[in-house]
């Protein structure tokens, strides 16, 4: 997110909407990358989430200024105008209905207020063999399998026609291609890409009928260890309201 922190550095959030906050990852991303801000209401709609980030607070020295409530980003309880900024991050591949959600955001954003947004992509056209996409696809896949919510990685096209639809000002776009991972890497990403796709597969490793699905975990385990994996390029944007 390196690239998307550069644009946000001279900017004060003042009070800042994270949606999808999941365990708190992009809520640190704001407090680190904004040059100040008021307060975050983090919301997610997973109960468990929620109270991964409640507890991962609990020792922070942010702990005043931050909070997370558990809320259907579709539905906000929040009145119009609310916040200075709302964020999604690695968050619309997540959403049952992106245009829902963006509508809203856009309701509970002050005007002139800002929008920050970051997720991966997916480009046909530019896709390598053993790209992250195909890991993701499958996680998707087991996701909706045992009925969570979860799509495939969307184009860079999809990601823009969606935040056009919003019709900001000034909007920036950010693009970066991560460099492949190989299987000597040292810095320990193969191991937490195993550890999370074997967290998949425990989802689903004893249902008979997923047979084909723990076939397809399976195959994507053996190629990571064999050959690593190139990870999804990344589209950030910032616009007003
Ligand atoms: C991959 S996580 C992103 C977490 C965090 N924003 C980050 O960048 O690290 C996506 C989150 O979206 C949440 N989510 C999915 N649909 C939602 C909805 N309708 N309203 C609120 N949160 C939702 C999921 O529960 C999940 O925690």
């Amino acid at each position: 997110m390196e690239q998307l922190k550069d644009k946000l550095k001279n900017l004060s959030g003042g009070k800042i909407l994270d949606i999808g906050a999941g365990w708190g990852g992009s809520v640190e991303f704001l407090t680190d990358a904004l040059s100040n801000y008021v307060s975050i209401v983090g919301i997610d709609i997973s109960e468990e989430y929620i109270e991964r980030a409640r507890e991962a607070l609990e020792d922070s020295t942010e702990r005043d200024r931050i909070s997370y409530k558990i809320m259907n980003a579709q539905n906000m309880k929040f009145e119009d105008n609310t916040f200075d900024t709302v964020c999604i991050t690695n968050t619309f591949h997540h959403l049952y209905n992106i245009p829902a959600v963006l509508s809203e955001m856009k309701r509970v954003l002050r005007p002139s207020g800002l929008f920050i947004f970051y997720e991966m992509f997916f480009e046909k056209e530019s896709e390598v063999e053993n790209s992250y996409h195909h890991v993701h696809h499958w996680y998707a896949d087991v996701d909706k399998f045992v009925g969570i919510p979860h799509n495939h990685t969307l184009t860079k096209g999809e990601i823009m026609t969606h935040i056009g639809s919003l019709d900001l000002r000034e909007v920036e776009y950010v693009l970066h291609q991560k460099s492949p991972v190989k299987p000597n890497d040292e810095s320990g990403t193969i191991e937490m890409l195993i550890k999370r796709c074997n967290m998949f597969m425990d989802k689903i490793r004893n249902n008979p009928d997923a047979s084909e699905l723990i076939k397809i975990g399976e195959k994507h385990l053996e190629l990571i260890e064999e050959t690593g994996f190139t990870p999804d390029p990344v589209i950030g944007a910032i616009g007003y309201k």
